[in-house]
């Protein structure tokens, strides 16, 4: 197990489309107890391979802790996850990123989705979820397909908080030389 560096905002990884992977094996399974390494060290609440620099279908993601600290951890890992199906009903909730540190916005989603995913064992399986989980996994199915939060907000938003993840990328890297 090992905590991954997290890429920021703006990186071209970030704008790339994951690819399928074909069998979950010990290596995948490893990656995964990595990516959540990472997202536990950095209290988020999901992560995707691109945001390792990754570019394999994987996320990761813990919201049990989001609605009650206390709570016990709730590991879900998905390889392969499709959405096949979104309600009509929307929600709006505030969303960030661990790839645009110190940013929040409001987007509005689809408030229910089900999911396919292949599990830690590379068995197939689907979820419906709602709430936080929900908002959760279409966030982290978006940085599969090149997509980040900021790109469902308007224009001027947008480039003020990659401007400002930037500044704090370039500030982290200075940190580290
Ligand atoms: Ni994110």
């Amino acid at each position: 197990m090992a905590v991954l560096p997290l890429v920021i905002a703006p990186d071209p990884v970030l704008k790339k489309k994951a690819q399928a992977i074909d069998v979950v094996d010990d290596a995948v399974r490893s990656f995964m107890d990595d990516m959540l390494d990472t997202m536990y060290e950095a209290q988020g609440i999901g992560l995707a391979a691109n945001q390792v620099g990754d570019l394999r279908r994987i996320l990761v993601m813990d919201v049990a802790q989001k609605e009650d600290e206390d709570a016990p951890k709730e590991p879900i890992v998905m390889a392969n996850p499709k959405i096949t199906w979104s309600s009509e009903e929307l929600n709006v909730y505030q969303e960030g990123c661990l790839s645009i540190p110190d940013q929040y916005a409001d987007v509005e989603r689809p408030a229910e989705v089900k999911v396919t995913f292949l599990d830690r064992d590379g068995v197939e399986q689907s979820v419906h979820a709602d709430g936080i989980l929900a908002t959760c996994i279409q966030h982290e199915i978006d940085h599969l397909n090149g997509i980040l939060f900021t790109d469902h907000i308007s224009a001027l938003k947008r480039n003020m908080m990659l401007k400002k993840s930037l500044k704090i990328k370039k500030a982290r890297a200075a940190d580290l030389e």
